[in-house]
């Protein structure tokens, strides 16, 4: 299968922050800013594969400081790694504040797809091409994490009860 670049599956994702997404002290509610996150994610992961995916995992998701009610967040999304069914999307967000236009680094994480058949199989999806030295260096990192994941994943799968 060909390889991609990740210029081919980048995404971009901007909301202002309503009452209707805020938490009782009047700040983004965590929940809402994942599932924009998992929604920008998903695009990559749609544009890189053009197969249906799942999300099978998020990690290193570090809210690093409070995004307000009339906030704009900006959300971009980029590919970093992929195996041959599973991709690794890295999202960052960023705040401006919708009346100075100051803007503050927020929230980073890593979310994994894996591409399915229509029954819900794993199926293989295109390499990423490694054209430049930024690209190979997330390429690496991505890797490192993605055998860590496969362990952590492993401790996951013993946790499943035979009974519930
Ligand atoms: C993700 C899922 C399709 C994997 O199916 P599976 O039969 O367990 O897959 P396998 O063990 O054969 O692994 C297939 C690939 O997925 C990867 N994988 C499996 N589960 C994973 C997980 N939870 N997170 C990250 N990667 C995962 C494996 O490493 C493997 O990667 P590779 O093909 O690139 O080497 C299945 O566990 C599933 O459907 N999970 C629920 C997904 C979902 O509903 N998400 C939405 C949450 S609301």
């Amino acid at each position: 299968m060909e390889s991609k670049s990740w210029k081919d599956s980048f995404a971009e994702l901007e909301r202002i922050v309503l009452p209707t997404d805020t938490n009782p002290i009047n700040d983004l509610y965590g929940g809402r800013l994942v599932e924009w996150i998992d929604n920008v994610a998903s695009i990559t992961a749609a544009r890189h594969s053009r197969r249906r995916n799942v999300t099978g995992s998020i990690d290193s998701l570090f809210f690093l400081s409070p995004i307000h009610l009339g906030d704009i967040v900006h959300l971009t999304s980029r590919l970093n790694y992929v195996t041959r069914s599973t991709m690794e999307v890295e999202v960052d967000v960023y705040a401006e504040d919708s009346l100075t236009g100051d803007k503050k680094f927020t929230t980073t994480c890593f979310l994994t797809y894996v591409a399915i058949t229509q029954d819900g199989k794993p199926t293989e999806v295109p390499s990423l091409a490694l054209d430049d030295e930024d690209t190979i260096r997330r390429f690496n990192e991505g890797k490192k994490r993605s055998e860590a994941r496969l362990i952590n994943l492993q401790e996951a799968k013993k946790k499943v009860p035979k009974e519930i």
